[in-house]
């Protein structure tokens, strides 16, 4: 199902939690009202939220602005699920090229865009503050 701004305190709670630079309640409220640019997916647990990714999507091209598992459900496969979903999602709207930026430290997310066909596009210096950023593109398969 996709996020709405009444998700807005749950996801802040969850992305205070795993983000060392988290978005504010301000970007998460102009992203999710009324924005028909942005794909979004979440996923519910035991009545609660427990994932969610934002998608901005421009005609054939993606971006990943985010994708987040509150920390007790990580290493569950939910993090998998939820990128394989919404990259479905977008596909079937015409996307055909997906990009992302992640930490060069983030070790996990960069396995897991790997492992789901994402490959390092361009190392982009200081793109967080001291740490660099790796982008990485996902392009689907054309015959
Ligand atoms: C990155 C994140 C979304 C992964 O979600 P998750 O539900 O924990 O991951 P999954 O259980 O679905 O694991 C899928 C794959 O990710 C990789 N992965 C996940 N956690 C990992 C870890 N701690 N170390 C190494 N690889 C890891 C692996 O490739 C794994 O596949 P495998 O189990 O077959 O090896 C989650 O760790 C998270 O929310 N991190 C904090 C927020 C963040 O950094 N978001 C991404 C930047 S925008």
């Amino acid at each position: 199902m996709e996020l709405t701004i009444k998700d807005i305190n749950e996801i802040l709670a969850i992305e205070n939690d795993i983000f060392s630079t988290p978005y504010s309640r301000e970007i998460y409220h102009e992203l999710l009202h009324n924005n028909p640019q942005i794909i979004s997916l979440k996923i519910e647990k035991d009545e609660q939220l427990v994932g969610y990714a934002l998608m901005h999507v421009l005609f054939e091209q993606a971006n990943l602005l985010t994708i987040g598992i509150k920390r007790s459900y990580q290493h569950q496969g939910l993090g998998q699920q939820l990128l394989i979903d919404i990259m479905k999602e977008v596909v079937d709207l015409g996307v055909n090229t997906i990009f992302l930026e992640v930490r060069v430290s983030n070790i996990a997310a960069i396995k897991l865009y790997k492992k789901l066909g994402f490959i390092q596009n361009r190392l982009r210096e200081n793109y967080y503050g001291i740490e660099d950023g790796i982008e990485m593109i996902w392009r689907k398969e054309t015959i």
